[in-house]
């Protein structure tokens, strides 16, 4: 959800600038620009609602000159996707442009204070406040000091941001702060930069330093980076990272989209996360800051998440409770944080999945949890991200860069995270013995070949995707754990079909979806053959006597299923039935991709939807 890249040095901006606004895609936007100083100090900005690759065409018919400046791709908050709403604003003299990631709240009260004194706005965004306040630094108690300026009108926001200016007055300066968004600095031998996130930065250098909130840098054209804190005082030590994934991680590599990519990636990626996770302490989370007498101590776990990885969530409740009985809340982070009466114990601990490691409402939550006494451990997928910093401990899945806004990678490893989670749990507090461990960690081993196998069946997805045309609305069943594999379905088909799709627990279904069949409705059911299979069978048959057309995704062999469905997607079967998501997961990622692709649609970059939400 918005992405800010910042350059200055010795070559071309805009050429990086465009790149890096690039490798931001990912993260979802709907409107783009740039804005470059020339070294004698003409602005020259290009913007526009749509597309990178638009803004790409228009940067080369203006081709703006010079060797420092910002860029934006823009998630529309305040004001629609328009080019005049599109990032870089400039304050009342034309001479500083301000791109923002984050959301300014007082940012009416703003507009009207600097209004009344004679300032005028040209977009709907709150953004546009912070040129114009910086413009009132500039020329007033800042005295032409930009980081001065830029920290005296953030002084004045309320909400988040990650903001980068530039001013024709000083043209190799790049200031960049922060409160709240993400922000990354880099120093190399062609110049500093600043990025959203380390992507942008992973094809120019190996380390990055991190901002920290309010903490203001200035970037000159020489690679310097220098850092004050919100006292203007110098940030002798700021917090560094060393990107490990190469730039070819973030690139096709052959496939047609990356979601097609991140799909198949998924053997590797649990191969990566298992690898020397069994030790002589039995399963290794070093990770965790919690001693073993307190892991055993814990008598309640919440989980706080949202979207996808919410679905992995409730999967990790069912580990959890299984293997180390103990009780599991799992709570959306956007509805926690408004529940003002929620009750821990005094061994309350708190694990936050989340992707990105950036999604506000997950940051919230967690905060709340630190505040509440709770130890917060976090299962994410991005290398310093904030997530990660504010925790007492980070497991990271080591997937990889995912750059389609829909997750599948990241939702397969984060499940097998916290798999591991709760066989160290059950370790530490005398559930299970030792050796069940092992066996169940031997298990998780068998995980990346079933799915390759599952990968290799990709033409049962693309035959049952052809279910889906001429269709408006599908149902996705499952019980027990597969209810989560049914919602985690639904999402995925959602998200980048646009087709409506209903999920319930699918003994649940006769409540009300049932209303929503009629000849030829396509309904998908997870029916592994697990302990609760013959009810979900007695529900596909509900489904078919209402002339439903049944899409099974069963356990191999199972022929009463064959018989029922109109198409089965088949999935080797699993040492344990607590597994079998993981694996089964893989169909509906392909299922949801070959709907999407038969409509016609982009699968990386759905309508409306962010990978990374910023803003609460
Ligand atoms: C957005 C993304 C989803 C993701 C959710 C949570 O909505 O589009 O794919 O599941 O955020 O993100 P997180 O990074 O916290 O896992």
């Amino acid at each position: 959800m918005c992405g800010v890249v910042g350059y200055t040095g010795t070559k071309q901006a805009a050429s990086w600038l465009l790149d890096g606004l690039q490798t931001l895609e990912y993260r979802g936007y709907d409107s783009a620009g740039i804005q470059v100083v020339s070294p004698s100090g003409n602005l020259h900005g290009v913007k526009c609602a749509g597309r990178v690759a638009v803004l790409r065409e228009r940067a080369a018919a203006a081709n703006p000159v010079g060797t420092c400046g910002i860029g934006h791709t823009r998630w529309a908050t305040h004001g629609a996707p328009t080019d005049r709403n599109a990032h870089p604003h400039l304050d009342g003299t034309g001479r500083i442009a301000v791109v923002h990631n984050g959301i300014i709240e007082n940012f009416q009260e703003l507009r009207r204070e600097l209004m009344a004194a004679g300032h005028t706005f040209v977009s709907d965004t709150d953004t546009e406040v912070i040129p114009h306040l910086i413009q009132e630094a500039w020329d007033g108690p800042a005295h032409g000091d930009l980081a001065a300026a830029v920290r005296n009108a953030c002084d004045r926001l309320e909400g988040s941001w990650a903001v980068a200016c530039v001013c024709s007055d000083v043209p190799g300066t790049l200031v960049c702060t922060r409160n709240g968004s993400p922000l990354v600095v880099a120093s190399t031998d062609d110049g500093a930069y600043c990025a959203s996130d380390v992507m942008p930065l992973a094809g120019v250098t190996s380390h990055v330093l991190q901002l920290d909130d309010f903490d203001v840098a200035t970037l000159s054209p020489d690679g310097t980076v220098s850092i004050t804190d919100r006292d203007g005082r110098k940030v002798e030590h700021p917090s560094a990272i060393d990107i490990d994934w190469d730039a070819s991680a973030a690139k096709l590599g052959g496939y047609s989209d990356f979601m097609a990519k991140e799909i198949s990636e998924q053997p590797e990626a649990l191969e990566r996360l298992l690898k020397d996770r069994l030790g002589k302490h039995g399963i290794e989370l070093d990770e965790l800051s919690l001693t073993r007498e307190e892991l055993a101590a814990v008598d309640k776990i919440v989980i706080i998440a949202c979207g996808t990885s919410y679905h992995v969530g409730l999967i990790a409740k069912a580990a959890i409770e299984r293997w180390a009985r103990i009780p599991v809340a799992v709570e959306y982070a956007s509805e926690f944080n408004y529940n003002e009466e929620y009750l821990v114990t005094d061994h309350t601990m708190c694990v936050v999945i989340t992707q990105s490691g950036e999604t506000a409402d997950t940051l919230t939550a967690a905060r709340r949890m630190r505040g509440m006494g709770c130890n917060v451990f976090a299962i994410t997928n991005v290398l310093g991200s904030t997530a990660a910093r504010e925790s007492d401990g980070t497991l990271y899945i080591q997937a990889g860069p995912e750059i389609a806004v829909a997750s599948t990678k990241a939702y397969t490893a984060q499940m097998v995270a916290s798999y591991l989670l709760a066989l160290r749990l059950a370790l530490a507090n005398g559930s299970m013995e030792r050796a069940e461990v092992e066996k169940h960690f031997h298990e998780l081993e068998t995980l990346p070949d079933i799915m390759r196998e599952v990968l290799a069946r990709r033409w049962q997805d693309k035959q049952a995707a052809r279910l889906f045309r001429g269709k408006q609305s599908s149902l996705f069943l499952g019980r027990n754990v597969n209810a989560t594999t049914a919602y985690e379905g639904a999402l995925k088909l959602k998200e980048i079909s646009y087709l409506h799709a209903e999920a319930y627990p699918a003994g649940e279904m006769k409540h009300g979806p049932i209303a929503l069949i009629e000849g030829g409705f396509p309904v998908v059911a997870v029916v592994p053959a697990d302990h609760v299979h013959d009810k979900t069978v007695s529900n596909i048959q509900e489904c078919l006597a209402r002339g439903a057309v049944v899409i099974g995704v069963a356990t191999d062999g199972d022929e009463r299923v064959a018989k029922m469905c109109s198409e089965v997607l088949w999935v080797p079967p699993v040492a344990d039935e607590l597994l079998f998501p993981t694996v089964a997961v893989i169909h509906l990622q392909l299922l949801a991709r070959y709907v999407a692709r038969d409509r016609g649609y982009d699968v990386d970059k759905p309508r409306n939807l962010a990978k990374s939400v910023t803003v609460e």
